[in-house]
């Protein structure tokens, strides 16, 4: 199996301040490069952790075992975790998010996630899914896919390959990604081809689409602030400013201080906010990190602690 190399790795390990008798949390267990360093790190605690995808979770099940069997994975969405952490009667102390696609899916050409292989428009990360890339862009009309192409690409030529596979479909149905790369291609100006690959903003808004990813994420990070456990810390590595703006948001409101008492002296505890920020600016990855996994050159750390 091709490798996944964790992004941020000891920045995440040291910033979630592992106990050795804590619990801990992993939301994208993927190839179970942060979860491994996390499991050797908790002799007498426990660590929980999902992914849609069932290859990396069969893949981390055998990676983790020869570290220690204080663990237990869940082959589903980590909208979940609230749900699992109450049937587990556990509170967190630490919660881990690695957004988006390990490269080993990327990598898989079947998987349909990359537009420099051929190959069906799959992009699901959970294979149950029933919305597949395919679906998107076969039957969603030109409004939703110009939307689609706009918000969760930021792609400003949206309309017109919005338009453009709505022509090509009326002919044949597109099925593959080559296909898509083509259409694509055709709208883009030649002179913008030359840092970026035309493709790269409309295949990550259908990924995003298909597998509804900011709405899940956004649910969850709500969800898992709630579950933390006192002292415990939420860490999320993003990979596109969507993400990243979704978790600086809801991390700015859960530690706003209140405006009235603000720069008092001896605010009482309970005027506190419940959260403090531990990365004020969100860490990012050393050029070596860049030069060693080019994936890992968007990445932005951010961390947060609930205080009471
Ligand atoms: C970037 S990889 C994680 C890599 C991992 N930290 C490592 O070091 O090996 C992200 C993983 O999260 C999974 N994933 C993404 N969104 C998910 C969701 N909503 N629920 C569960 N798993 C998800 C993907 O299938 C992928 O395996």
């Amino acid at each position: 199996m091709e490798k996944h190399i964790s992004v941020l790795l000891k920045e995440t390990i040291d910033s979630l301040n592992i106990k050795e008798n804590g619990i801990y949390v992993d939301a994208t267990l993927g190839f179970a490069g942060h979860s491994s360093e996390i499991l050797k790190r908790i002799p007498n605690g426990k660590l929980y952790a999902f992914d849609k995808d069932e290859t990396a979770i069969s893949y981390s099940n055998e990676r983790l075992n020869k570290i220690s069997n204080n663990f237990k994975l869940y082959n589903e969405g980590f909208e979940n975790i609230k749900k699992r952490c109450e049937e587990e009667n556990i509170k967190p102390d630490g919660i881990l998010f690695d957004l988006g696609v390990s490269s080993v899916e990327i990598d898989d050409a079947s998987r349909g996630f990359s537009y420099m292989k051929d190959a069906p428009l799959d992009m699901r990360m959970d294979k149950n899914n029933p919305l597949t890339a395919q679906v998107v862009v076969n039957t969603y009309k030109v409004e939703s896919l110009t939307k689609i192409f706009r918000e969760y690409g930021e792609e400003k030529h949206a309309l017109k390959i919005a338009k453009e596979i709505e022509k090509e479909r009326q002919n044949k149905k597109i099925e593959t990604t080559k296909e898509l790369v083509d259409i694509i291609d055709r709208c883009y100006p030649y002179k913008e081809k030359r840092n970026t690959h035309p493709a790269k903003k409309v295949f990550q808004a259908i990924r995003i689409e298909v597998n509804n990813e900011l709405e899940e994420f956004e649910k969850t990070l709500k969800d898992s602030l709630e579950i933390l456990n006192i002292k415990g810390r939420i860490a999320v590595i993003t990979f596109h400013s969507l993400e990243d703006r979704i978790c600086k948001s809801i991390f700015k409101e859960v530690t706003k201080e209140n405006p009235v008492i603000k720069g008092m002296p001896n605010i009482p505890k309970e005027m506190l906010p419940d959260f403090k920020l531990i990365t004020n600016k969100p860490i990012l990855p050393q050029d070596y990190e860049i030069e060693h996994n080019k994936r890992s050159k968007s990445a932005k750390l951010r961390v947060i602690e609930r205080i009471k």
